[in-house]
């Protein structure tokens, strides 16, 4: 069974998906670590009570961006992941690091990339009007929010949303496509090649493949 690393920053509903994914045989793969670059954060208790090593590395220890890149790159080997799964982890990362996995790490984006990028992307979509908004699960590359999308959930923006509640429904689409796209890459389904993403030997669309719940 392959292993994955999971890297969180806070709550961590993500993880909880994939954890509950591994213990219904549906991830396909074995979470053995969950690294979080702050300590004391709700994903870690998440972890533990899993019984899956839960690792602070702690980046305001750190003098420089490439230091705790470095120091977290040795951390995530020794764990020799066949994929890096980003949920939640709310770092920027170095060019070097991005490079050292590519291919093999996925993050998830609460927005329908390459609409909003960056922070506050449910106001953001509120702000612009916008009649639907979702998550994108993607694989990561040098520049922010971007590499090409696995899987993106559409779901509605309803009258009288706040940020609050339209959170909550993009949420409950990532608890169900990321364990999708980690069990589709850990069988060997899910590959990036040149920039692209195949499915099945297939190319998928530049949205990734979309779950449509509107
Ligand atoms: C998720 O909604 C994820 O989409 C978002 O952080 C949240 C983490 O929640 N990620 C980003 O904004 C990355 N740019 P969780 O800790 O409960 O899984």
């Amino acid at each position: 069974m392959k292993n994955i690393v999971v890297l969180i920053s806070g709550s961590g509903t993500n993880l909880q998906a994939l954890i509950d994914a591994q213990l219904q045989d549906r991830l396909g793969c074995r979470i053995s670590a969950v690294i979080s670059n702050r300590p004391g954060v709700k994903g870690l208790q998440r972890a533990e009570q899993a019984g899956i090593p839960a690792l602070v590395l702690d980046h305001t220890g750190f003098d420089s961006r490439e230091a705790f890149d470095a120091a977290l790159m040795t951390l995530i080997d020794d764990h020799d992941p066949a994929l890096v799964v980003l949920a939640g982890f709310m770092r920027i990362l170095t060019a070097d690091f991005t490079r050292h996995y590519l291919g093999r790490m996925l993050n998830i984006h609460p927005s329908l990339l390459p609409k909003y990028p960056g922070l506050h992307t449910h106001q953001r979509a509120l702000d612009a009007g916008d009649r639907e908004h979702g998550a994108t699960i993607h694989f990561v590359t040098p520049e922010l929010d971007d590499g090409p999308n696995v899987i993106q959930a559409i779901v509605p923006v309803i009258a009288g949303d706040d940020a609050a509640s339209l959170a909550q429904r993009v949420q409950v689409q990532e608890h169900i496509i990321y364990p999708q796209a980690v069990a589709w890459f850990t069988s060997g389904r899910l590959q990036m090649q040149d920039n692209h993403c195949l499915l099945d030997g297939e190319p998928l669309p530049p949205s990734g493949q979309v779950v449509d719940a509107r």
